[in-house]
């Protein structure tokens, strides 16, 4: 019935009749299957390769994590620039790495929010800004800082205009946590070189395969699967990858999944592993702890390069039957093998098989797992576009800043502190 449902809800998503329709662009793609806006965003990387060692990206939430999952796990090309995120905490000594990173280094700066007055982003910029006027001079600085917002208003337009940055846009309609294949991702991710023709490919080529209706649809599959574990019981899921450049990936998945579903005192929790390392700290959790989890594995099939087993004249370590075996083999073997431990401890077992680790199966596979959460969200029962609670953190940081304002909460707030 949980799969039925979900094709119901893909319907409500389709049509827009659901909560939270009006940002549901991303669903077609938005800006990201304009050829002209690609080409756009391709040429500016173009620019930024020439002329920067370093961009730093400054944003927060859906305004940098989708880049960074993608740029963490695909290969940069040769020589490309090197991608440092900012404004993503309050951290002080995490700013101050990234701004000595830029002392001795040609930097451009790629400023993303949709609203343009997100605290953390705001005072990197803030900062960042500064730090490239003082090293280039104003209007060199200006030639180098690029926006990502709002197409009309907000703060960080209003300023970009008044400076002359080049702007890209976070379209109306789509939230920051859908945003990766929109120029919110793009941008940077071209800068590294890794080919974003080949993302949209693959994006648009799993728009078109998931829209077939039918129990076998992945998206269906996945959205109603979770929804039946969460029912029985199985109240946090966790996205493992065996390969550990997939870590920020499953980071962008857990914001993805958490901000939207998280709410109204339901959702499934979710957590990330990578593995085999966990298996050698969490795995113990996972497989005796309280049966409250279930995985899913995402396996790409085909690996980009082979490792072959070298054999030991003095065997020390008993693996000479290993010689000669690519660490493919190894690798899949503690795959199967763990499922087969987890699923007998109690955790069930969902896997998502892409078939290479390369953009275009990357582009499906970001699809794919949007497409999933507005499903899946809908199958739960909420709005999987919103995302009222991470209000208060904002109303009570800003009381205890002194925002004019907040002065009587700010006076509660410290009594109980
Ligand atoms: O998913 C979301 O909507 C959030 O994570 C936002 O992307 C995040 O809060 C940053 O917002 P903004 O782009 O307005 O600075």
């Amino acid at each position: 019935p949980l799969l039925a449902r979900a094709g119901a809800c893909r319907d409500t998503l389709i049509s827009g009749g659901g909560p939270g329709s009006e940002f549901t662009g991303w669903l077609s793609l938005s800006d990201g299957s304009d050829p002209a806006e690609l080409e756009r965003i391709e040429s500016t990387a173009a620019k930024i390769r020439d002329t920067a060692e370093l961009l730093v990206v400054v944003g927060i939430g859906g305004s940098f994590m989708g880049a960074k999952s993608a740029i963490e796990f695909l290969p940069a090309a040769p020589g490309a620039p090197e991608v440092l995120f900012a404004g993503n905490s309050l951290s002080p000594d995490a700013l101050a790495r990234v701004l000595d990173a830029c002392a001795d280094r040609d930097v451009c700066v790629n400023v993303i929010s949709k609203s343009g007055t997100t605290t953390e982003p705001a005072v990197a910029f803030r900062i960042f800004r500064a730090a490239l006027e003082a090293k280039y001079g104003k209007a060199e600085a200006a030639k180098r800082i690029y926006a990502t917002t709002d197409r009309h208003k907000g703060a960080l337009k209003t300023l970009a205009d008044a400076e002359g940055y080049e702007t890209f846009v976070v379209p109306d309609d789509v939230g920051g946590r859908y945003s990766v294949l929109t120029a919110v991702g793009l941008l940077p991710i071209a800068v590294t070189g890794i080919d974003i023709q080949q993302l949209m490919e693959g994006a648009a080529d799993a728009r078109a395969a998931f829209q077939t209706p039918g129990m076998d649809n992945p998206v269906w599959q996945y959205a109603a699967a979770r929804n039946a574990l969460y029912q029985a019981g199985k109240k946090i899921e966790i996205l493992g990858c065996y390969d550990s450049a997939f870590r920020f990936m499953a980071e962008w998945w857990k914001q993805l999944y958490g901000e939207s579903e998280g709410k109204e005192s339901k959702g499934i929790f979710p957590a990330s592993v990578e593995f085999t390392a966990d298996l050698h700290s969490m795995g113990q959790y996972i497989q005796e702890g309280e049966r409250m989890l279930f995985e899913t594995i995402v396996n790409f099939e085909q690996p980009r390069g082979q490792v072959l087993v070298p054999g030991d004249k003095d065997n020390l370590d008993g693996l000479n039957f290993l010689t000669g075996k690519d660490l493919k083999f190894l690798c899949e073997q503690a795959r199967l093998g763990t499922r087969l431990a987890h699923v007998d401890g109690g955790v069930p077992n969902l896997t998502i098989q892409v078939a290479k680790a390369d953009a275009y199966h990357v582009g499906g596979l970001l699809y794919f797992f949007e497409l999933a959460c507005g499903l899946s969200g809908y199958v739960l029962g909420v709005n999987p576009f919103d995302q009222p609670g991470v209000e208060a953190y904002k109303k009570n940081m800003f009381a205890l800043l002194g925002k004019p304002g907040y002065e009587e909460l700010g006076e509660t707030l410290r009594k109980r502190l």
